[in-house]
Formats: structure tokens, C-alpha cells, sequence
């Protein structure tokens, strides 16, 4: 009865078992625990007579509201950046944590968020359940961690067709979202200490930490009006990290020109490229260039896709496009990480893309998110003309707008949040020293309307 009564009293103190929470009857307490019932009443009776558990008339028993003596812990708690059982990655690492807050500002400039109210749910929610009710047939297997072949069919036809990425089933991973991809890519590409991985500068900050938690020695490299500047590429760089489509955050596409001198640069010297696409289904005119990977003749290119825009980001799905030499280490890398991504949403998804859900749906968000580009487009041309300098992006879900280097975006943003708007600053997406001031304006999860008033606010606010 002892080792039964410290251990739900320690459960009680430490607050594992919640005030109120109610207890399970006596039997089953002896039944789970493989005591009699005697010893669990007994138990139940002295943690009662101690104040830790509350009995209700014919109700069951329940742990205390009020409990009888005050929470101690036994250590004091830990401090997480000089606990020297974290490794010295961690101990001096720290991001913002996504999903702290549910609410959203009035005016959602914010990035990465696209529209979710012309999401096709009642489709999802028939062919969720068709998919559901094919796997609750037995047998019960353990699934292949490169992702379903149906998805990766799918994914296969999808990114030939949408973006001339050419690939076979074979060559796709589905991973969870695109960040996943890129923490396997750094788990098999990267020797701690040594592997130079040159990102970039602004770029993304989720994607630089994946690669310097597995040890890489990151390198940002400057963007201009034609993308990363190849020319300014360490010699020793073995991992290059673009986003070609629609640079992040400034918007504009990787020039021809460039696209050539990074693969020529990548094959001279047995470099990776990872091509990070994360939004380039959404593009408003004029024909894309050509994928990193479409353009490769040396194995050199990891395409990187996501789910995150074209659906929505809690599907947690992206996928990879791998030449076949880092192929069986990247499956691998996913079966040590997480064995593979959720079989019903796979399902789901591989059937949303055969039946033509998906590009029907892109299809129609295009014309709405082209909408809400225009109107952010004239509204900054127009109403913040010699202040804001915005860059017109052919694909995606962001803008950015360029200020004059004096200009506190930082501060801005800060006051902004003030009068409902949530929009961000160029400042945050530079790993070195900041060579442009900026903001930027997401416009996937804001209407037309609220895109103008959202400006008013701000222009408002620019004239005090
Ligand atoms: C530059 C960039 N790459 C990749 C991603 C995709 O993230 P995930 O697929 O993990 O949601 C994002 C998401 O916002 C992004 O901004």
C-alpha cells in the first residue's frame, strides 16, 4: 500500500493528477494497479484523511481543490541557458516559439498565412473518410517512411505538370511540411563543425536553424535584384539554400543568369542545392522560370515543396524531390525522426490531387490572391509613394516594401501592432548585417477591404 500511496500522492504534489480531476473507482484502481481492493481503499482512505483526495456522497472520489501543503520541488528549477546537460547548441539557442497565440490582428499582414475560408473542407472531410475506412481493414502494417505511394504518385504529376519539376514516384519523400525536409537534408548532408552551408541574407530563419542544430557553419550570402549573388559564394560551400520562385522575404525570382552560375558553381565544386518552393504555385503572370531542378544535369538539386500555402499549414505535408544518391540516406533519416507521415492525411491528400481538388482549388485562390496583390500593390504605390517602396512579387503570398535605410521598421511594427495591424519588418529576416529596411505584408489571410483599411491605419500612423 505504500508504493501505491507515495506514488498517487507524489502525482497529486507534483500536479500531474489536476485538482478536481476525478479518481477511478476502487476496483478499478486494484485491477490496474494489481492490488486488492482492500489496499486501494485503504490507500483511498488515508490520502483522504491527509487532505490530498475529496470524497462526494455516492459522486466518487476526487483530487483536492484545495491542497494541503504548498508544491515543492525537490531541485531547483533548471535555468535552460547554463544547464550543461543541454548540449551547447541548445543551451545558446533560442527562437520565437509559432502557435503561443491564438488570436489575430484586425489587419493580418502577417506571413506565411494563407486563406483557409475557400478551403474545399466538405471534400476533405468525404475523402478523409473514405480514406479511413480503407485502412480499418486489416492487416495492420508498418508503412513504408518514404510516404504512400498513391501521394507520392500524385505529388509526382502535380509538380511535373505544375512547375516542370521532372520526377518519378521514386524520387519523392513526403515529409511533415517543408521543415521537416529541411531538418532531414541537415541531418544527412551536414558533418558537424565542418559542412559551410551558405544561405539567403534575408532568408528564412526556420531553415538556417535546422542546418546549425545539426552543426553546420552557416554562411548568408547577399540577395539582389536577381537573387542570392553567386558570385559571393564561399569557395567551400557544400550546401547552398535558395528560394528561386520568390525570394524570401524580397519577392523578386532568381535571374536565368543566376540559376545558371549556382548549378555550374554547385557541380564544379560537389555542392547541394536545396530549392526551397514554398509558394510558387501562386503565380500572377508571365511564365516561370525553370526550377533549379528542372535545369540540374548533375544530380546536384533537392526541390523542396510544401502544402503549407496551397492547403493550409496544419496538414503538416511537403515532400522532397531527391537525386538518387541521397535518396535511401534521406528515407532513412525520416524512419530514425518520426518513422513516416500520418497514413490517413496522406490518403486524403493523394486523393484531394488525383480527383483534381487541388489544382481546381489553386486554380481559384490564384484569381483571389491575385485580387488582393493588385489592391496592396496600388494602395502602396499610391498612398505611400516616396515612403515605401514595394516590390512587386510575380508569385506568392508576400510583398515587401523598401524604406529608406534610416527608417525604424522595428519600431514601426511595434506601434502598428497598436493599431491592429500585424505586419512585419525586414530587420528579423537578416542573419547579418541588415543591407535593407523594409516591411513586409503578407496578404493571404486579409481581404481587399481590410488590405485598404489596414493601410489607412498605417498611414494614419506614419504621420505622427
Ligand atoms: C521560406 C519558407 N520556406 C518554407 C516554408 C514552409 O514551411 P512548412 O511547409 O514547414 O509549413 C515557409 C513557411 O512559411 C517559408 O516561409
Amino acid at each position: 500500500m505504500r508504493a501505491l500511496h507515495q506514488q498517487l500522492r507524489a502525482a497529486i504534489v507534483e500536479g500531474r493528477l489536476k485538482p478536481g480531476l476525478r479518481l477511478p473507482p476502487t476496483r478499478s484502481l486494484a485491477a490496474l494497479y494489481g492490488v486488492s481492493r482492500n489496499t486501494a481503499v485503504a490507500t483511498y482512505d488515508l490520502l483522504l484523511s491527509e487532505g490530498y483526495l475529496s470524497a462526494r456522497r455516492g459522486a466518487g472520489t476526487y483530487v483536492a481543490t484545495a491542497l494541503p501543503q504548498p508544491v515543492e520541488r525537490k531541485t531547483p528549477a533548471a535555468d535552460p541557458a547554463t544547464d550543461s546537460r543541454l548540449n551547447a547548441f541548445w543551451r545558446s539557442f533560442s527562437m520565437p516559439v509559432a502557435g503561443t497565440s491564438r488570436s489575430s490582428p484586425a489587419y493580418d499582414f502577417r506571413l506565411g498565412l494563407p486563406e483557409i475560408r475557400y478551403f474545399p473542407f466538405a471534400i476533405w472531410r468525404r475523402l478523409s473518410a473514405r480514406a479511413l475506412r480503407s485502412i480499418a481493414k486489416p492487416p495492420v502494417v508498418r508503412e513504408h517512411p518514404q510516404g504512400r505511394t498513391a501521394l507520392r504518385e500524385a505529388i509526382a504529376k502535380h509538380v511535373s505538370f505544375a512547375r516542370a519539376v521532372a520526377c518519378r514516384a521514386e524520387d519523392i519523400l513526403v515529409t511533415t511540411g517543408a521543415q521537416q525536409a529541411f531538418d532531414l537534408l541537415a541531418r544527412v548532408l551536414v558533418t558537424p563543425r565542418r559542412t559551410v552551408v551558405a544561405v539567403e541574407d534575408p532568408g528564412y530563419a526556420r531553415l538556417r536553424a535546422a542546418f546549425a542544430a545539426a552543426g553546420a557553419k552557416i554562411v548568408p550570402v547577399p540577395v539582389d535584384d536577381e537573387g542570392l549573388m553567386v558570385e559571393r559564394l564561399p569557395r567551400a560551400a557544400k550546401v547552398i539554400c535558395v528560394t528561386p520562385s520568390h525570394q524570401f522575404p524580397l519577392g523578386t525570382p532568381m535571374s536565368m543568369g543566376r540559376r545558371a552560375a549556382l548549378l555550374e558553381f554547385a557541380q564544379a565544386r560537389g555542392a547541394a542545392v536545396i530549392e526551397d518552393d514554398y509558394d510558387g504555385e501562386f503565380r500572377f503572370g508571365g511564365r516561370p522560370l525553370d526550377a533549379l531542378q528542372t535545369l540540374d544535369r548533375a544530380a546536384s538539386v533537392f526541390y523542396v515543396g510544401t502544402f503549407s500555402k496551397s492547403l493550409f499549414p496544419a496538414i503538416r505535408l511537403g515532400f522532397v524531390v531527391s537525386p538518387p544518391w541521397a535518396r535511401h540516406a534521406l528515407v532513412t533519416a525520416k524512419q530514425i525522426t518520426d518513422w513516416h507521415c500520418g497514413v490517413l492525411t496522406q490518403d486524403t491528400l493523394a486523393a484531394f490531387i488525383a480527383e483534381g481538388h487541388l489544382a481546381r482549388h489553386v486554380r481559384k485562390m490564384r484569381q483571389i490572391y491575385g485580387r488582393r496583390r493588385e489592391m496592396l500593390l496600388s494602395c502602396l504605390q499610391k498612398d505611400f509613394a516616396g515612403w515605401l517602396r514595394p516590390i512587386a512579387p510575380e508569385a506568392g503570398l508576400h510583398m515587401a516594401a523598401l524604406t529608406d535605410t534610416a527608417f525604424d521598421s522595428d519600431a514601426f511594427v511595434k506601434r502598428a501592432e497598436q493599431s491592429k495591424v500585424g505586419v512585419s519588418s525586414l530587420r528579423p529576416f537578416y542573419a547579418g548585417r541588415p543591407a535593407k529596411s523594409g516591411l513586409v505584408f503578407g496578404y493571404g489571410t486579409i481581404d481587399e477591404s481590410a488590405i485598404r483599411e489596414g493601410l489607412a491605419n498605417l498611414r494614419r500612423l506614419s504621420r505622427t
